[in-house]
């Protein structure tokens, strides 16, 4: 790779961001495009967060992804939302046109792509329970409410976060009907109408965890599993959906997804099909 004077900077902001692997993938793409760019990973931490947007303006960056804590805060800090990030309340992308920064969530588009690669599951009509109620849930639920999802459950630890999201999101999606529930033991026997689709939005598993009961067990026989976790990998929930017979995927597809998509905001051109998810070491078969 030759830096130049003409090289345009792409890059992630994140505290930490040391483990992550979109540099990896991103400057792969970048590469087997024969862009003249570089995806360069900064640590920026919440209190430098506003500095560092600001930066973008006066570097010319061309654009960053934004990782954990910056989803939320950033929103405030761009000029201009893409309406399912201002939906979402949270972005992962933001695009500099001139000065002028737009901010957008890849995430969403970058679930359904991997829910269609890894498991060939097409959500519409589908009965789908997400675990979880944070930002990583509010992205899932825009996604597949946009995709015409039949029935959405929505399984929080902290129950009047659940109760929230599905107050303001029936009000926007009149074709689904929701459904709240506590992530507990007592899920099982609440959720007595098995489901197509389980989703986990949540950390747990990041830190080889489980649930602490069989969260799989509300699934329908030949159902699917997606865990956006992807190290350890497999996590305890997908162990135990594969002990089950269901199909399963990790967060990764997701990463490798979400990633194609900010590329092609950032660049104007979709990267080389398959070379993010070869970077990942994920399978061809898609
Ligand atoms: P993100 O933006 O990544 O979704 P978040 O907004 O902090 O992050 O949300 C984290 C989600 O993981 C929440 O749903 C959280 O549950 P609470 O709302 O009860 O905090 C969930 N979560 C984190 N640790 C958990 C645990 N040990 N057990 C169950 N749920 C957990």
């Amino acid at each position: 790779m030759q830096v130049s004077g003409k090289t345009v900077v792409v890059g992630i902001f994140g505290d930490p961001v040391a483990h992550s692997l979109s540099p990896r993938m991103q400057n792969a793409a970048i590469q087997a495009s024969g862009l003249d760019a570089v995806y360069v990973p900064f640590h920026v931490t919440a209190a430098q967060l506003c500095d560092a947007v600001k930066s973008i303006r006066a570097m010319s960056i061309r654009g960053v992804n934004l990782t954990i804590p910056h989803k939320e805060a950033s929103c405030d800090l761009v000029d201009e939302l893409d309406a399912s990030a201002q939906m979402i309340g949270a972005i992962n992308t933001i695009v500099n046109d001139n000065g002028r920064l737009k901010g957008y969530n890849t995430d969403s588009l970058g679930l359904l792509k991997a829910l269609k690669q890894e498991l060939g599951c097409d959500v519409a009509g589908k009965r789908v329970l997400l675990l979880g109620a944070g930002g990583a849930c509010r992205a899932a639920l825009v996604a597949l409410c946009q995709a015409k999802v039949a029935w959405v459950g929505i399984a929080n630890r902290t129950r009047n976060r659940s109760q929230q999201l599905i107050e303001e999101f029936s009000a926007k999606f009149s074709g689904t009907a929701f459904a709240e529930y506590e992530l507990g033991s007592s899920l099982l026997s609440s959720c007595y109408e098995p489901v197509d689709l389980l989703v986990n939005t949540t950390s747990v598993g990041l830190k080889g965890e489980d649930f602490g009961f069989l969260v799989v067990d509300c699934l329908k026989p030949g159902g699917a599993v997606f865990d956006m976790v992807y190290t350890p990998e497999p996590t305890m929930l997908l162990n135990q959906a594969r002990k089950r017979g269901l199909a399963t995927a990790d967060g990764l597809g997701m990463l490798a997804a979400q990633g194609e998509a900010a590329f092609a905001l950032w660049f104007g051109q979709s990267p080389e099909p398959l070379v993010m998810r070869r970077a990942l070491n994920l399978s061809d078969e898609i």
